[in-house]
């Protein structure tokens, strides 16, 4: 009992620590993932003292003037909760070439105008970052690169240039020498952020750090990161499009809901302003399977169109598919279409699709969902012009959501003549003369308002 540990086995995906070595994380339950580590005490020599603590009263703490420097760009000020705050702590994750690098170095083209910033990179050399930074038009004096891998250094750096704004990319490259892990592993990745933390909260620097996702999507080494940090902020999108969404997981200083939207152009990152005409472009009408749901992303709404296929299968147990929805909710759906409205699907195979690479997690999308499955197993057409949004109940009720007159507005913004929304919610709408409002309680009537050809035969 009272031996001395000297190696530790580390879980790569969830950072469990464990004596001894196992196939599968018992934690996690992911193969192959437990490396070895050493373990030693840590000594943050190259940590600058903080100054001395002291107990005030909060209620006669004055906060200081302008805390938030906005970055220029207004979709990621609307992700940080309107700017950077001062000395705070933000992880940007992603996929690699999703962006990370060419939306930091944005960031430097305006903030740069007025704020001294470190660039600190340890994966691309000095010319690359420079072309890069041409390309995109970054030339202001007040931007300065390291290309560094060594925690130590770096923070030596920093320390003598006293920058308004630190950028590190990426978490996994960069080391603390005394730490005997290698580089990107738990261990390293742990002691090197808090070592970050602790010379930029003691110097009241923002930071921004990347960190490269693996391959659940999760940040490597994700758990310890994301408590020393005080934003996380995912990067995502479908590398075949080039349309990608900032979405924030956790902020210390805002609301976490909100996503920004961007494009990846010839020279860089656009944002966009209007998502809701992005998502629907390219969309066809006219045909089965397919629905448009006003959706709320934080406190804006987006529509965005839902696509369903049901198709026979010669599986004993059909597949089940959803991408950019649940697929546990999805099973469910079909459970509930099946036993509490009369749609079969047991024999089908079902797959769902959020097209433009949404990832839509609020129950109000039920109901488009369930009408892009109908009408594919029908095969008839929904109408063009028509939104739906509600919550599926298990008794197969459609149920209240909220904001429904901003996800009505936002239908009739973008010339939209129809919404179908749960009959709880018409309390309190707003009826004007050129948009048109069903409420429905069931499924089937929310099929039937739905599809113009059903109503008829009603
Ligand atoms: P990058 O920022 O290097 O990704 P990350 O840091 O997340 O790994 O982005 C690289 C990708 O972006 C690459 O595939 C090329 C593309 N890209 C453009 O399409 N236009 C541009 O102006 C830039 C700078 C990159
Ligand atoms: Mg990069």
């Amino acid at each position: 009992m009272a031996e001395k540990v000297k190696s530790m086995y580390v879980c790569s995906e969830c950072g469990m620590e464990s004596a001894r070595w196992y196939g599968r994380c018992p934690s996690c339950g992911e193969w192959n993932t437990l490396h070895e580590e050493l373990r030693q005490p840590v000594a943050h020599s190259a940590v600058p003292a903080a100054g001395r603590a002291t107990v005030q009263r909060l209620s006669t703490l004055v906060p200081e003037g302008e805390l938030r420097s906005e970055t220029g760009l207004h979709e990621l000020d609307r992700v940080l909760g309107g700017g950077i705050v001062k000395g705070g702590l933000m992880l940007i994750g992603g996929d690699p070439g999703i962006g990370k690098s060419t939306l930091l170095l944005q960031i430097c083209r305006h903030l740069g105008q007025d704020k001294k910033i470190l660039y600190v990179s340890g994966e691309e050399s000095q010319r690359q970052i420079k072309l890069r930074a041409d390309r995109l038009g970054v030339d202001n004096d007040n931007v300065y690169l390291l290309c560094e891998t060594d925690v130590g250094t770096i923070l030596q750096q920093v320390e003598a240039e006293k920058p308004d704004l630190l950028i590190v990319d990426s978490i996994q490259t960069v080391s603390l020498s005394n730490v005997a892990s290698s580089p990107g592993s738990v261990t390293q990745v742990r002691e090197s952020a808090n070592a970050i933390m602790h010379a930029v909260k003691g110097a009241d620097i923002p930071t921004f750090i990347v960190g490269h996702v693996n391959k659940d999507g999760a940040i490597a080494g994700p758990k310890v990161m994301e408590h020393i940090v005080d934003c996380v902020l995912y990067f995502e999108g479908d590398r075949n499009n080039s349309y990608r969404i900032l979405r924030c997981i956790k902020n210390r200083y805002g609301s976490t809901n909100e996503i920004g939207v961007f494009e990846m152009a010839d020279d860089g990152l656009h944002e966009v302003d209007n998502p809701s005409q992005l998502m629907l472009s390219g969309r066809q009408e006219n045909v089965s399977g397919t629905c448009v749901v006003a959706t709320m992303e934080g406190t804006r709404p987006i529509l965005a169109e839902v696509q369903g296929l049901a198709s026979p299968s010669g599986l004993a147990n059909p597949r089940r598919m959803a991408t950019g929805f649940d697929n546990y909710r999805l099973s469910l759906l079909l459970a509930v279409l099946e036993k509490r409205a009369g749609y079969f699907f047991s024999t089908l195979d079902t797959y769902v699709n959020v097209v433009g690479g949404l990832r839509l997690d609020e129950p109000a999308v039920d109901l488009a969902v369930a009408i892009a499955l109908i009408t594919s197993l029908k095969d008839t057409v929904a109408d063009s012009r028509t939104v739906a949004f509600g919550e599926i109940g298990l008794a197969g009720e459609i149920r209240a959501v909220s904001n429904i007159q901003a996800r009505v507005n936002e239908a009739a913004r973008l010339g939209f003549r129809r919404a179908i929304v749960p009959f709880d919610n018409l309390k309190g709408l707003k009826k004007t003369a050129d948009f048109e409002i069903v409420g429905v309680k069931t499924v089937r009537e929310a099929y039937a308002a739905a599809v113009p050809a059903e109503a008829k035969k009603a």
